[in-house]
């Protein structure tokens, strides 16, 4: 969904196919997230060194910051196989069974959007995880026995954008929960200058810093800007993406110096000038500006309340002053000869 702000169909594949060839594979190659890197390197080295399977690992935090990424690194680093699944993709218990019963001893089994596990699909996962057993009932009615499966210790990575949304049973279950930050603007640099060469891509120290600070402190953006930017220098320049021709490519993508792109500044003009700058209900912000709610929560909230232009509070979705100025628009809370134009942009 969330590919779809700068590109169509084909792109994504596209995407896709990079996004796999620029993932770090070793905590060396893995930029950023210092702290949770640290936690996990050491649980993986407690785990080698017992012959244990690694505990199971919460790993929850906006989409684009490298979950998945990590899950494939634990899994090289305890030399084990991981297997890839999702929350939607689980329909029945018997397809989780399946999955599960087919794990060799230490593997790691990898559940994205693990909160849209359906419930009794979930329940499969108590026993499993804490057990590592999985009860099967044959049979219905008073006639009906229940059956115990030993698994092999395996270790469950589930990710999340929202840790909120995952039931107590499940959470309590998981060792380790870790959130992932956004990245810092120096971080982000070195991310782009790792993909750039991983690509063949010409990149100034300029350029790396305009792609670095539009990209939402997010590598898969960070990621995504480089390339859609390596193809306007190849047609509009020399190929060389400089600092010039990153900021005039991504004028023309509608993406302006703090990352935020049509959609955020659709979201925030709604709220302002539709609702009086809040609060406003996030299902009446979404059917107003044609999005979906989980995309409005997971993929444009967070940015914009990092950068202070939205708060969440109970009411609903409120602009901050800082969203007013942005968007030109005087503050109806100060007279507007006292309020300083910040920012200036359509
Ligand atoms: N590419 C995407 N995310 C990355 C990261 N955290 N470190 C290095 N390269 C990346």
């Amino acid at each position: 969904m969330e590919a779809e702000r700068l590109v169509g169909p084909v792109q994504q594949e596209d995407d896709r196919n990079y996004e796999v060839s620029l993932r770090p594979r070793t905590f060396a190659e893995y930029i950023g997230q210092e702290r949770v890197k640290e936690v996990l390197q050491i649980f993986v080295q407690a785990a080698l060194k017992r012959h244990e399977a690694l505990d199971h690992v919460l790993l929850y935090g906006p989409p684009g910051l490298g979950k998945t990424t990590l899950a494939h690194i634990l899994a090289a680093e305890m030399g084990v196989n991981i297997r890839m699944t999702s929350g939607p993709a689980i329909e029945r218990q018997g397809d989780l069974v399946a999955i599960l019963t087919n794990l060799q001893p230490s593997d790691i089994l990898f559940v994205d959007e693990i909160h849209r596990l359906n419930r009794t699909v979930e329940e499969v996962l108590y026993p499993a995880m804490e057990d590592y057993a999985v009860d099967i009932i044959l049979g219905k009615g008073p006639g009906a026995r229940s059956i115990r499966l030993d698994l092999p210790p395996f270790t469950l990575i589930g990710a999340t954008t929202r840790a909120g949304m995952l039931t107590s049973p499940l959470r309590d279950r998981f060792g380790v929960i870790e959130r992932l930050e956004f990245y810092t603007p120096e971080e982000l640099a070195a991310v782009v200058v790792r993909s750039a060469k991983v690509l063949n891509v010409k990149i100034d120290a300029g350029g790396v810093t305009e792609v670095a600070r539009r990209a939402r402190g997010t590598p898969r953006i960070a990621n995504r800007l480089l390339r859609r930017v390596r193809d306007y220098a190849e047609v509009k320049a020399d190929g060389r993406i400089t600092a010039e021709v990153a900021k005039q490519a991504l004028l023309l993508f509608g993406i302006d110096e703090y990352g935020l792109d049509k959609v955020d500044r659709r979201i925030l003009r709604t709220l302002i000038t539709t609702y009086s700058g809040g609060p406003v209900g996030v299902d009446t912000l979404a059917a107003a500006t044609s999005e979906e709610v989980g995309t409005i929560e997971d993929v444009y909230e967070p940015f914009m309340m990092q950068l202070g232009l939205l708060q969440r509070t109970p009411r609903g979705r409120v602009a901050t002053e800082q969203a007013y100025r942005y968007l030109n628009v005087p503050y109806p809370g100060k007279p507007a000869h006292e309020q300083g134009i910040l920012f200036n942009n359509d």
